[in-house]
C-alpha cells in the first residue's frame, strides 16, 4: 500500500511538473493533451509540406501522414470530452454540433491523406494536402482563441 502511494505521488509530480512546462499546472490533462496533439499535428504538417516542395525524404510521405490522421483522431475523441478551457473557445462547446462535424471531417480526410500509401502520384499528394490542411484555418477561425 505504502509503495502504490509512492508511485502514485511521483507520478503526480512527473505530471505536474509536465504541466508547469506549459504554464498549466492545475489544469485538466485533457488541455495539455489538447495542445501536445496540436502541435505535433503542425510539425508534421510542416514536414510534409517540406517533401511536397522536393525537401526531405519523400519515401517518408506516409510516417508523417499516419502521425497527423493519429493525432487528429486522438484530439478528436479528447475534444469531445468537452473539457473548457485551454485555446479552445467557448463557441466550441456552444456550437458543439457543427464543432463535432469540424473534427469529424477532419479525421477523415486525414486519413484519407495517410490511406495513400508510398505509391501515391505527386498530384494524388497535393489534393489530399490541399483538402486537409482547408481543415485548420475553416475550424480555427470560429473555435480557437486567437494566439
Ligand atoms: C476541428 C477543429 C480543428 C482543426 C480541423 C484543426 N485544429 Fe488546430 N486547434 C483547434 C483547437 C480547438 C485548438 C486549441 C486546443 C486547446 O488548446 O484547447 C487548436 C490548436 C492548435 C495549435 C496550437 C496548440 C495549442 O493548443 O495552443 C496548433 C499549432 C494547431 N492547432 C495546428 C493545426 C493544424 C496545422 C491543423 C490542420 C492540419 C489544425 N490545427 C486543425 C482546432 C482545430
Amino acid at each position: 500500500m505504502k509503495k502504490t502511494i509512492v508511485t502514485l505521488s511521483a507520478v503526480a509530480v512527473l505530471m505536474g511538473s509536465t504541466a508547469m512546462a506549459d504554464g498549466a499546472a492545475d489544469k485538466h490533462p485533457d488541455l495539455a493533451f489538447r495542445h501536445h496533439t496540436m502541435e505535433t499535428i503542425k510539425d508534421n504538417t510542416g514536414a510534409l509540406s517540406a517533401i511536397l516542395k522536393g525537401q526531405g525524404e519523400a519515401e517518408n510521405f506516409d510516417v508523417y501522414a499516419d502521425a497527423i490522421a493519429a493525432n487528429a483522431k486522438a484530439f478528436t475523441v479528447v475534444a469531445k470530452q468537452k473539457v473548457p478551457g485551454g485555446e479552445t473557445l467557448d463557441a466550441a462547446w456552444e456550437n458543439f454540433e457543427d464543432y463535432s462535424g469540424k473534427l469529424d471531417k477532419f479525421t477523415a480526410d486525414s486519413a484519407a491523406i495517410a490511406a495513400l500509401g508510398n505509391d501515391a502520384t505527386m498530384q494524388q499528394r497535393v489534393a489530399a494536402f490541399t483538402a486537409l490542411t482547408k481543415n485548420c484555418k475553416a475550424c480555427h477561425d470560429d473555435y480557437r482563441k486567437e494566439h
